[in-house]
């Protein structure tokens, strides 16, 4: 089913959603779930405004609409490589293309949403700002980009965009009022207010001499309300280590005691530290910062354009206790605390079915960790997990992820792609099909490195396998021969059947790495569909993309 989403809550006291010139309409482009929220959370206090507004994923959007559209705010992600999130490729190919209709009487805004990590750094947002403009309509506000500490740029955008919403549309407005976290759910557990959920078992499932460290970890949620579907992701706000917090302190000199004040919190400086800022990344912004306190030439030539590459190297290998050892500045409590970027939680794919684990949340979690020189580094969430026992508590909210769902009809087949941790919702998928005594088929395509230490799950496929409720199984042990084999091979050598269920209706699922997995996997199904479908590569390529806009090719790919 389509989720139209209209007025986000039933609101008795908000007006009907109005005609097109009065009201206000909110479409969002995502595939991490970021963009989502942060247009949910402006629908919500729109609508708290008594203004006319409705919020729409992209896919669902009605594109004949566009042309009568007054007032439109589009939030986008771009991924990895400058491409467009899944459910918003349709709308963007319409407006890029000529069938795209002037629009001198609308009224709009952009936020784009990225990682600078990235060069094409929110691409899709700027392309569709200037393409509105092309297309005659007027800019509201300048198109804004948002990094991966979303909130820095985004809330200021939200403000913006509701005080104008409120100006535009508001005879009947109430005064004006702030953005605020969205209204909390019935459970009442969310991101800004995360359940502390109980390690249950956090286990080791390579083995010991394997090159990666990659656990299961199930958690409790009893007594939480909290309900999550197959598909959705685990939100984990991690603690840094409190050593690399002492080190922090200790090489910058600083009182861990100190209260600081920042935003409208007032906290000891280790608790900022150890709470609220990302301590494990090295970002551009402070990297300027360091370099201008410190007075250091060589970083401020890294920050040149000629020396991109160079920088993208070294904050991808680099973290800030890295730099902070290599080169040295004068920091006070405060300027750090507001230098550094805020801490963001961590999602991770759910690996359970609710129906079969109840109480229980399962996830399959890769730890990042690797030297600098003598000393460990690691990632902050996979750390702080890897670090939790039997008995204590993570915090954590449920991320529904609406676009990677189980078909409603449960005679349709599954193709499901899950190389690496990427494994982890179709395990969900399973046990929910399993208990739904779903009549389709599974095959699932799983690869990692060597088959004797990184099989995640063996055991259960095998026996899925065994009970019938896994019909095929095929792995790709990439470093197991002398040539690399991935997912994407086994796809190729099973083209024709593959090809065959995908006529006969089978729903496509992929996860995993976005960037180099997810691209060489759609173009194998691409050659399939053209190979084996009898259709020119343009046809196989539209009818891929056509299976996408219906809901039968999915992906969660980060
Ligand atoms: P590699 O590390 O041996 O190259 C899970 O990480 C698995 O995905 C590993 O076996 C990894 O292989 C593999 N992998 C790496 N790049 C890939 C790609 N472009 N497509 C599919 N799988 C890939």
């Amino acid at each position: 089913a389509a989720l139209l989403h209209g007025a986000p809550q039933a609101n008795p006291s908000a007006p009907a959603v109005g005609s097109d010139s009065e009201r206000l309409t909110i479409v969002y482009g995502s595939q991490t779930g970021n963009a989502e929220r942060i247009a949910r959370q402006l629908a919500d206090s729109v609508e708290r405004q008594g203004l006319p507004v409705r919020l729409l994923r992209a896919d669902v959007y009605p594109q004949r609409e566009l042309k009568r559209e007054r007032l439109l705010y589009v939030i986008v992600s771009t991924q990895g490589e400058g491409e467009p999130p899944d459910d918003a490729r349709d709308l963007i190919a319409f407006l890029d293309s000529r069938r795209a209709p002037k629009l001198p009487d609308l009224r709009f805004a952009v936020l784009g949403l990225g990682d600078s990590s990235y060069p094409d750094f929110c691409a899709i947002g700027r392309r569709l700002d200037a393409r509105l403009a092309e297309l005659g309509a007027t800019r509201l506000h300048p198109c804004a980009d948002a990094d991966v500490d979303i909130e820095t740029v985004a809330a200021p955008w939200q403000q913006a965009a509701l005080d104008t919403a409120r100006d535009t549309l508001g005879e009947r407005a109430a005064p004006r009022a702030t953005v605020t976290p969205l209204r909390p759910r019935a459970a009442g557990w969310s991101r800004e207010k995360p359940f502390a959920a109980e390690v249950l078992l956090n286990q080791p499932i390579v083995a010991r001499d394997s090159g990666k460290d990659v656990r299961h970890i199930e958690l409790s949620l009893e007594g939480s309300g909290l309900h999550y579907e197959p598909g959705d992701a685990l939100g984990v706000w991690p603690t840094q280590d409190a050593r690399l917090v002492d080190a922090v302190l200790a090489t910058l000199r600083l009182d861990g005691d100190a209260e600081v004040e920042h935003g409208d919190e007032r906290l000891p400086l280790s608790r900022w530290l150890g709470e609220r800022c990302e301590l494990t990344v090295l970002t551009r912004p402070f990297l300027s910062a360091h370099a201008k306190r410190g007075g250091h030439r060589d970083l401020h030539a890294l920050l040149e354009p000629g020396a991109r590459d160079e920088l993208a190297r070294l904050l991808d290998t680099r973290q800030l206790i890295d730099l902070l050892h290599s080169h040295g500045a004068d920091w006070d409590a405060a300027a750090l605390v507001a230098a550094l970027r805020p801490l963001a939680p961590r999602l991770y794919s759910i690996a359970s079915s609710q129906r079969v684990v109840e109480d229980e949340v399962h996830l399959t979690v890769a730890n990042v960790r690797y030297r600098h020189g003598e000393q460990d580094r690691w990632g902050a969430a996979s750390r702080f997990l890897d670090t939790r026992s039997e008995g204590d508590t993570v915090p954590v909210f449920v991320e529904s992820n609406t676009r990677f769902r189980l078909p409603a009809d449960h005679d349709r087949d599954l193709v499901m792609i899950g190389p690496g941790t990427g494994v982890a919702p179709f395990r969900a998928f399973l046990q929910e099909r399993e208990a739904q005594g779903a009549r389709g088929r599974h095959w699932l395509f799983f690869g990692n490195p060597h088959r004797r230490t990184d099989f995640l799950y063996q055991l259960e496929w095998q026996a899925a396998r065994k009970r019938g409720a896994l019909q095929r199984l095929d792995v790709a042990f990439s470093r197991d021969q002398a040539d690399k084999v991935y997912v994407q091979h086994r796809l190729r050598e099973h083209g024709r059947e593959l090809c065959d269920w995908i006529e006969h209706g089978a729903h496509l699922y992929v996860c995993g790495d976005a960037s180099r997995m997810a691209r060489d996997v759609d173009a194998a199904l691409i050659d399939i569909l053209a190979v084996h479908g009898g259709r020119s590569r343009e046809d196989a390529e539209a009818h891929l993309r056509q299976l996408m806009t219906d809901g039968h090719y999915a992906r969660d790919v980060y």
